[in-house]
């Protein structure tokens, strides 16, 4: 693979977008290119998906397992139709939440496991993952209190959002080689780039 695929992690509003298109910016100035892209979502088909999933009035009932298999549906096509290519023709990808988010919401938060999670997500991908990935947080509740657009799992209770943290931070412990996890509260946006930069160059 000739390119490099690096992803933004973390619960809502902790400033993943914010970040992602910090460095972007940064990576297309000194001359890379950029493909920028979000989950769910990223082609036609997944964006669609994205809608079933997030609308906050929207399916009522949604069984835990529906969920989780939407999401890795519009994984799939946005992996196969998208990533793989760019990164193919020497692309850096970068993606607002991937397959750790799966790991952490639907995997942790809702009770599916973890290891379930981890082991669906690497056959979609065939074994391959991110080339290093950003995972952003903070308390909930100042991560909550930023986030501005409502959708159907930031309306979630508080405590979900404490199992997600916790999910990520145990998916921190598990692959410290390829996930960053960097404690953002207090710091502002230009210091969270700053470190962020700094590992993407090493990773690079
Ligand atoms: N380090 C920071 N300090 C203060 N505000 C921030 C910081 N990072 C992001 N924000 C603000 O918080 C809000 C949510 O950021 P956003 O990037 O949309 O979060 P996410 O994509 O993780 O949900 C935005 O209004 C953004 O400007
Ligand atoms: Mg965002």
């Amino acid at each position: 693979m000739k390119g490099l695929f690096f992803t933004f992690e973390g619960g809502e509003g902790v400033g993943k977008t914010t970040q992602l298109k910090r460095a972007a910016a940064r990576l297309e100035k000194e001359g890379y290119h950029v493909l920028t892209t979000r989950e769910p979502g990223g082609t036609p088909l997944a964006e669609e998906i994205r809608e079933m999933l997030l609308r906050p009035s929207g399916e009522n009932g949604l069984h835990a397992k529906t969920e989780l298999l939407l999401y890795l549906a519009a994984r799939a096509q946005h992996y196969y139709e998208k990533i793989l290519p760019a990164l193919e023709k020497g692309s850096i990808v970068l993606c607002d939440r991937f397959m750790d988010a799966t790991a952490a919401y639907q995997g942790f938060a809702r009770g599916l496991g973890l290891e379930k999670v981890e082991e669906m997500n690497s056959w979609i991908l065939e074994g391959r993952e991110p080339d290093g990935t950003v995972l952003l947080y903070t308390d909930i509740r100042s991560g909550l209190q930023r986030e501005r657009a409502v959708n159907r799992l930031s309306l979630e209770p508080e405590d979900f959002h404490a199992r997600v943290l916790e999910g990520y931070l145990e998916l921190a412990r598990r692959h410290p080689g390829r996930i960053l996890a960097l404690d953002v509260t207090g710091r502002t946006i230009d210091e969270v780039n700053r470190l962020i930069m700094e590992r993407l160059r090493k990773w690079m």
